[in-house]
């Protein structure tokens, strides 16, 4: 039988890319967007064209009800979740003295409580089927701290934290949680980056690239379908930058 996974943020960058090459391993896909339907609705059809089956959820993370709906949604079309992607992120960087308070609770509440919020959403029931992934984009920026991205960083560690937790509460019961830490990837999250800063970065990276969205994908396809011994571990996908 086919797997079903839900993929938060998949209506761009690393998200789509996730949804996409697990629905050519012949998973459907329930994504979710915040605001750019358009994006989502061309994601559906790139995946309806692979034969599978694929909906667009308007849902924000930040909001328990939300993410629950989104669940649902899933739950009612498919009967079951075997995999979520907690992959919907965001930044608002700046120094910690120029930093507001909207700043801080905006990427909190996204990127923490949105992967709280949706996996509280699905672990219900894969704990009753006894089988479950779960893989959370985290950042090498949640390891090593980053000037200017206080509140991302803090975000992406309490990701790690809440990964190994969790990790440790359900692997009795099937189920498998995991993080990957992305480095540098061209995305539209990092569209905004300066020559300057895109080159410096780049002197850290030994594989002399930033990464793809395919490059997270096949990380998370791996942990999401093929590792069968693998849990609450940070898998770090960054060219070598932070070893
Ligand atoms: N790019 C990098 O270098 C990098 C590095 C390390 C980690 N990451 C992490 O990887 C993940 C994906 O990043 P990306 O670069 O692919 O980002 P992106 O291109 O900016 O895409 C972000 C996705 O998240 C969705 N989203 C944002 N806020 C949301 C909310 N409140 N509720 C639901 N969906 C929401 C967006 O939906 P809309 O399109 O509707 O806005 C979009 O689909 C994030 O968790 C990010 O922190 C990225």
């Amino acid at each position: 039988m086919s797997k079903t996974a839900i993929v938060t943020g998949g209506s761009r960058g690393i998200g789509k890319a996730t949804a996409i090459a697990l629905a050519k391993e012949g998973c459907d896909i329930v994504i979710n967007y915040a605001n750019q339907e358009s994006q989502a609705l061309e994601v559906v059809e790139e995946i309806k064209s692979l034969g599978r089956e694929a909906d667009a959820v308007k849902a924000d993370v930040s909001i328990l009800a939300e993410s629950e709906e989104m669940a649902n949604i899933c739950l009612e079309k498919y009967g079951k979740v075997d995999i979520l992607i907690n992959n919907a992120g965001i930044t608002r960087d700046s120094l910690i003295m120029r930093m507001k308070e909207d700043d801080w609770d905006k990427v909190i509440n996204t990127n923490l409580k949105g992967t709280f919020n949706c996996t509280k959403s699905v672990i219900r029931p894969m704990v009753k089927q006894k089988m479950g992934r779960i893989i959370n984009i985290a950042s090498v920026i949640g390891l090593s701290g980053n000037p200017g991205q206080a509140n991302y960083a803090a975000a992406k560690a309490g990701v790690i934290g809440f990964t190994k937790s969790i990790a440790k509460e359900v692997a009795s019961r099937g189920i498998m949680v995991n993080a990957v830490a992305p480095g540098y990837i061209q995305t539209e999250m990092t569209d905004v980056l300066s020559t300057e800063a895109r080159e410096k970065i780049m002197s850290h990276i030994p594989l002399e690239r930033l990464g793809n969205p395919g490059d997270i994908a096949e990380a998370v396809k791996f942990l999401a379908l093929y590792a069968s011994y693998i849990t609450g571990q940070v898998i770090v996908v960054d060219g070598g930058m932070a070893m």
